[in-house]
């Protein structure tokens, strides 16, 4: 991992209260990144929704699996990765929620929202099993840098 690279690996119990403490975690993450407050926004519906499909989709709500997520800084973009112990899954199989036969539906837009929110989506089978989903967000042109202080901030001006 290069210097400028910033990891934050976290263990989320498959449980309704998770959800809360992992979109809080990836706020504060996000906010950390330097992404301003409709990004960081975004990101934390795009990461809420992937936890809710791991305890929902992939763990079963089986509280003896658990639900890592990762949040790595690159210079360039945000990666979260959430895995999970379930089936796994493959996102070309997906139905689009916006086909005639989706529309009327109310399930099914979760990893559409995660693909309007960010921008990359992809998922994978994970060593032993169940998905891994991988999320990135980049910087956009007037990012501030991750952990570039607003005093820093101010300093340029
Ligand atoms: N972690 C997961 N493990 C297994 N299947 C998943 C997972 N996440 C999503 N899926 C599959 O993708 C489908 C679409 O997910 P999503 O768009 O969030 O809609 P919803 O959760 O409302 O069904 C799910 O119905 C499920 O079949
Ligand atoms: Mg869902």
């Amino acid at each position: 991992m290069s210097p400028e690279t910033r990891r934050v690996e976290m263990t989320l119990e498959t449980k309704i209260e998770s959800m809360d403490l992992g979109e809080e975690v990836a706020r504060r993450v996000a906010a950390t990144a330097g992404f301003d407050e409709d990004e960081r926004h975004k990101i934390c519906m795009a990461v809420r929704e992937c936890l809710i499909n791991a305890l929902q989709h992939g763990n079963r709500y089986d509280p003896r699996k658990p639900i890592g997520v990762t949040f790595t800084l690159l210079p360039d973009r945000l990666m979260v990765q959430v895995r999970d112990q379930g089936p796994g899954f493959d996102l070309a199989g997906i139905p689009d929620p916006l086909s005639d036969e989706h529309l009327l539906k109310s399930s099914g837009r979760g990893l559409f929202l995660v693909r309007c929110f960010m921008d990359e989506l992809m998922v994978e089978s994970g060593r032993n099993g169940g998905a891994v989903v991988t999320m990135i967000k980049r910087y956009s042109s007037n990012h501030r840098g991750a952990g570039e202080s607003e005093a820093e901030k101010e300093k340029q001006r």
